[in-house]
């Protein structure tokens, strides 16, 4: 990747449960935190599930993506900055609500409608963060082609329970139609394991399995995320398990995959 600014990531899979908004909360916390990189995350799912583990109710949230994808649709010009609240750990966010299930009907007759988001999103661009990361929903719709219309690269969590070819080959091919169709440049950075429980042998046998089946055409980090019930806990509390409990097995796996990830994408700038 040769950007050094407003590097655009989207988290995808379109399994649910997997870990996509747990991996977007953390790596935002662990860049924002540890590394001093100013980081924007945005929920574009309709659960707004990242809102409020990042401890934001979004009942209560005048200003959402939805109404900023709203605006654009409807030709007016938004002021993005006025779309972004800043969270107790410093973490950016453009939240999401329940209404984003409609805007699924309000893009499909837009003219260039995998281009909406890219659209809305625009002013991000003057306001230099170093990392935008994108958590999106358990669907393939237009909210997940304008994600990924969007983005630079996506990462991939997997859950070894739920690997299987066929789940896999599902995003491999959704992320090929968006590259022949509208972002010829998106690059994948690579698969994480999430809810690994190494005592488990099939989980290990998976592992080994998808390295060999899935490794020769995409990266698979070598750092795993374990199943650590903490996790689920902090979210609760609107926290990162960093944050919430720095000596745990989640916290410890996420700092070595965040420095796994900067190290591989060279992104680590100082
Ligand atoms: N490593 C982990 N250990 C324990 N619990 C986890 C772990 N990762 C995720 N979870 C929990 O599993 C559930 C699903 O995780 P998460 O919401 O991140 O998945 P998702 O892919 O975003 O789901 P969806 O597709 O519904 O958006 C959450 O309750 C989360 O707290
Ligand atoms: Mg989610």
């Amino acid at each position: 990747m040769i950007k050094s600014k407003n590097i655009k990531i989207g988290i995808v899979n379109q399994k649910g449960g997997v870990g996509k908004t747990t991996l977007t909360q953390n790596l935002a916390c662990s860049l924002n935190n540890e590394h001093n990189k100013k980081v924007l995350a945005i929920d574009l799912d309709p659960q707004s599930s990242l809102t409020t583990c990042l401890g934001y109710n979004s009942d209560d949230l005048e200003n959402t993506i939805t109404k900023a994808i709203k605006k654009t649709i409807n030709g007016e010009e938004i002021d993005i900055r006025e779309y972004i609240l800043k969270n107790k750990e410093g973490i950016y966010l453009i939240g999401s609500d329940i209404l984003l299930t409609k805007i699924e009907r309000a893009l499909a007759p837009e003219t260039m409608r995998e281009f909406v988001l890219k659209r809305t999103l625009k002013g991000l661009e003057a306001l230099n963060f170093d990392f935008i990361l994108v958590d999106s929903p358990p669907f393939l719709s237009l909210i997940s082609d304008n994600i990924l219309t969007f983005v630079d690269s996506v990462l991939i969590p997997i859950s070894p329970e739920f690997l299987s070819y066929k789940a896999f080959s599902i995003i491999a091919g959704s992320l090929k139609e968006i590259k022949d169709k509208t972002n010829p440049d998106l690059e994948t950075i690579g698969i994480i394991f999430n809810q690994v429980d190494l005592r488990t042998f099939h989980h290990k046998n998976i592992m080994e399995y998808s390295k060999k089946t899935l490794g020769e055409n995409i990266y698979i980090f070598n750092s795993i995320i374990r199943t650590n019930t903490l996790i689920r806990e902090s979210q609760l509390k609107g926290q990162s398990i960093l944050t919430y409990d720095p000596s745990s097995n989640g916290a410890k796996d996420f700092k070595a995959f965040v420095n796994e990830f900067l190290k591989i994408t060279n992104l680590g700038g100082d």
